[in-house]
């Protein structure tokens, strides 16, 4: 599910399009798969970018792609069935100038686009919609926007060069740079908005006269400069500089990761949950809980999972695309993947519940109770030690410890239909396909293969027989085997 708002943003203005550079190898990540597809809080880097340009109003996407490119393509068609996204595919990385120039002909591709383009780069996962929109509403008119940010580490990034009034002549690559220029700690984040006709004139007259040999889109600015355009360059500090921080590697990536969850956390708070350790959870973007609802430590909750109001989902949980209704307590190191749980139902602790587990209101399911394809009707506990496959319990039933359905024969999976209001005594197996009927009664450590009728007792108890004295006469016959 991918949740695109509408909204009015930077529509009012010139045309929006978005070119975003993909193609590069990603090598500092060491992986078999496109960097861009990694993913932060659940959601691949290059859909959370699409996404924030397409929730800034930005109409138009040309993705540049060349590594693995059709593992990325396949992955954005799948993820936006329904948004026309264009590919320029660029072969050969010959550096970001060379990259936006590949884009040329797929943004043009409806005719001619005179609006203003937005330039992106995939692995940047946690640029948010509103810090595009709000840039965009910050600086209207100027031909050229480039984003700074003020790093206290400058790394390897483009130094911004300023003259004496403060305005920007040139990016230099750090590779590139001089000793002085180095020491500059106002750099490019590699964000930037043009004029269509400025870059693409611009990007004609870009040369490969540098430390690496490649076209670099920063010499923009230089040709920006030479035709006397304006430039904006606003210095971005604090979370809106750390929105920009780029991926190269896997310690970027578990600082992404971090970064999303926290933003995922406190927007989770201000909507009325309580977290105890915030810091100590795992989130998904696509994870919704209503108000006073609890989450307490160490809670992974990810997948599309939605939770109600005033749900408690104790220490430890791992709960994946599941429903979850008012009122229920999960209770601590549970696991759950694909269920579907009513409301005031309580689970755990312990327990797991595998796909296609449906329990609806008032359920009770207790310490190391797995179910999978089982559905519980209202009221119905199974409060110990069991496995419940392929059944469906009715209304209210009660299941002892130790109940075990045989669902499976080594070749098929079976059924087994408890009625409502039945009894199953602790340590019962259910050899399906069977059925128990309503109200029937199971004694305790029986093997039940034939169909129970309603109200009935089934017991398959043997006679049992004491013998007295047995135990002493048995160890003193015994007894001199041990030294
Ligand atoms: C670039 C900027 C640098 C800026 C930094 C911000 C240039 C020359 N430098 O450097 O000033 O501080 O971003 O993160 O632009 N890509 C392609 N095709 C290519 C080359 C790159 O699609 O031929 C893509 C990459 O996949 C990546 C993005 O462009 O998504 C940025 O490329 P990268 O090589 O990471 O540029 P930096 O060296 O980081
Ligand atoms: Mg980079």
């Amino acid at each position: 599910m991918t949740d695109i708002e509408t909204h009015s943003g930077m529509t009012s203005g010139p045309q929006q399009a978005a070119i975003i550079m993909a193609a590069g190898k990603g090598t500092r990540m060491r992986s078999k798969h496109s960097k861009v597809l990694h993913e932060v809080a659940g959601i691949p880097m290059i859909v959370r970018v699409v996404e924030s340009a397409l929730n800034a109003g930005i109409t138009k996407v040309v993705l540049v792609v060349g590594h693995q490119s059709e593992e990325v393509i396949e992955t954005l068609n799948a993820r936006f069935p329904n948004v026309d996204i264009s590919w320029a595919l660029q072969a050969e990385q010959k550096g970001t100038a060379h990259a936006v120039m590949c884009a040329e002909e797929s943004l043009m591709n409806q005719g001619a686009f005179s609006g203003d383009v937005w330039i992106l780069s995939g692995d940047v996962p946690t640029l948010s919609a509103s810090l595009l929109r709000s840039l965009g509403e910050a600086h209207p008119r100027e031909p050229l926007l480039v984003t700074g940010m003020k790093l206290d580490d400058p790394k390897s990034y483009g130094r911004l060069l300023k003259d004496d009034q403060g305005e920007l002549f040139a990016i230099r690559e750090a590779k590139d740079c001089t000793l002085s220029e180095r020491a500059v700690d106002e750099v490019n984040a590699g964000l930037y908005r043009v004029e269509a006709t400025l870059l693409f004139n611009g990007l004609k007259t870009i040369k490969t006269d540098n430390a690496q040999g490649e076209y670099y889109l920063t010499d923009l600015v230089d040709y920006a400069v030479q035709q006397g355009s304006k430039i904006a360059c606003p210095i971005l500090t604090g979370e809106r500089a750390l929105q920009l921080e780029g991926v190269n590697d896997r310690v970027d990536l578990a600082a992404a990761e971090s970064r999303a969850q926290h933003s995922l956390a406190l927007a989770m708070m201000r909507a009325g949950v309580t977290l105890l350790r915030p810091e100590t959870l795992r989130l998904s973007a696509m994870t919704i809980v209503g108000e006073d609802s609890l989450i307490e430590e160490g809670v992974t909750l990810i997948g599309e999972s939605v939770v109600g109001e005033g749900v408690t989902i104790e220490r430890g949980c791992w709960i994946k695309d599941c429903t979850i209704a008012d009122g229920t307590v999960i209770k601590a190191y549970s696991h759950l993947e694909g269920a579907k749980i009513g409301e005031s139902a309580s689970v755990g602790p312990f327990a797991r519940l595998r796909e296609g587990t449906v329990l609806e209101a008032k359920v009770k399911i207790g310490n190391f109770v797995e179910t999978k394809k089982t559905l519980m009707e209202e009221g119905a506990k199974a409060s110990h030690l069991s496995y419940l496959g392929d059944a469906k319990i009715g209304r209210s039933a009660n299941i002892g410890a130790g109940t075990i359905t045989c669902n499976y024969d080594g070749y098929e999976k079976h059924q087994t239909v408890v009625g409502a209001g039945a009894f199953i005594g602790s340590d019962t197996q259910l050899v399906a396909p069977v059925s128990v009927g309503e109200g029937a009664f199971v004694a305790a450590g029986t093997t039940v293969t034939q169909n129970v009728p309603a109200d009935a007792l089934v017991l398959t108890r043997p006679e049992t027989t004491h013998r007295r004295g047995w135990a002493t006469l048995f160890h003193q016959r015994r007894a001199h085997l041990k030294k």
